[in-house]
């Protein structure tokens, strides 16, 4: 029997990835840069033993059926190709962020998984090595193996795809995001379903790998300076142009609803009205504020007139991932 348990927090794209050049490698048409953080998390355990004799996945306590266990399978197809350890597995993971939302579970969830099979293993992986590992059960995921502000590297192969910290000298640390959540349930257009439609159909999909590259830079740019206002403009307009993109593909799709859009609304409101504050969306219609920790509580109050208090997360920087004490023992 060989065990392993780690635990990895969701990030936040404030540049997003959206779109694969290599469906199989997971492989982006973009670079993407996040912000990892401390609200919502994966836990996962994985053991590995002679004794089964096929792969199980248990989320949240519940045995998955053959559907929601073929993408963890496929995951540990590559471990044991990686690793040249062919046992099955049973795979026990609880999620503290709703699934499948647009809350970022796949990149918690999968960042849990390959720290847990790194831990069973004992593959001793690099961060490098494990972020390239997570990027293949989901892009996301390779940059929740690091805290902070991360940017995942494209590159164009296997060996050269994946995610590095970015300097900020601790300015994660004086920032805050506040997570007004819309619905929590399962969306109907999975982001990879979503990105792939985009990428094949979508005719704004060009205009979207051409400026990405500029809001990068943009954005490095800011958390280098420590500028909060050129971060919150680059992520707001970063993520107007990504979802720009889905109306544009056929058959046309969003994720937004009428509540997204008043929480946009609100955020542009409370801007007007002096207060420092940005949003960003992912695939889901669930709205995330981008402000300063100084300003957070102040914003979270005045958010509270228009959401109710069980809408709203409040959100600090967050740190890597990290294995965990199994409870069986090796
Ligand atoms: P999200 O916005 O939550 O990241 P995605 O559509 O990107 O939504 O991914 C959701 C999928 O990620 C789930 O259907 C499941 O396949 C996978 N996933 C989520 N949580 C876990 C977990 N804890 N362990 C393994 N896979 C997970
Ligand atoms: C909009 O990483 O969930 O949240 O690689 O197919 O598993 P797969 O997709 P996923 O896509 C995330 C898309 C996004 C933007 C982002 O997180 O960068
Ligand atoms: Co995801």
């Amino acid at each position: 029997m060989h065990n392993g348990k780690a635990r990895a927090f969701t990030n936040i794209a404030l540049i997003k990835y959206w779109g694969k050049k290599d469906q199989q490698l997971i492989l982006p048409m973009n670079n993407s840069l996040s912000l990892t953080l401390d609200a919502f998390y994966t836990e996962t355990s994985v053991s590995f033993s002679k004794k089964y004799t096929a792969d199980s996945f248990y989320l949240d306590g519940q045995l998955q059926d053959e559907k929601s266990t073929e993408k963890v399978r496929r995951f540990l197809d590559l471990v044991r190709e990686q690793s040249q350890f062919f046992e099955y597995a049973i795979v026990q993971s609880q999620n503290f962020v709703p699934t499948a939302a647009g809350l970022a579970s796949s990149a918690s969830g999968l960042a849990a998984l390959a720290g847990a099979c790194n831990d069973a293993l004992g593959l001793n992986l690099s961060d490098k090595e494990l972020s390239r590992l997570a990027r293949k059960g989901s892009g996301s995921a390779c940059r929740s193996i690091y805290g902070g502000f991360v940017e995942w590297e494209k590159g164009d192969s296997d060996q050269n795809s994946y995610a590095l910290p970015v300097p900020s000298n601790h300015w994660e640390d004086e920032l805050a995001m506040i997570f007004i959540l819309i619905n929590d349930k399962a969306k109907d257009i999975s982001s990879r379903n979503g990105m792939q439609r985009t990428v094949a159909t979508s005719t704004y999909y060009t205009d979207w790998v051409k400026n990405v590259d500029i809001d990068i830079k943009k954005a490095r740019e800011a958390i280098t300076t420590h500028d909060f206002q050129a971060l919150g403009e680059v992520t707001e307009s970063n993520c107007l142009k990504m979802h720009a993109t889905t109306l544009a593909a056929s058959p046309p799709f969003t994720y937004w609803t009428p509540n997204s859009l008043k929480a946009m609304n609100k955020v542009h409101t409370m801007r007007q009205a002096g207060q420092d504050c940005y949003f960003t969306m992912d695939a889901g219609p669930n709205v995330k504020v981008l402000c300063q920790k100084k300003d957070s509580q102040k914003i979270y109050h005045e958010l509270q007139k228009e959401f109710p208090a069980e809408q709203l997360v409040m959100a600090y920087a967050g740190k890597g991932m990290e294995t965990l004490e199994t409870e069986v023992a090796k």
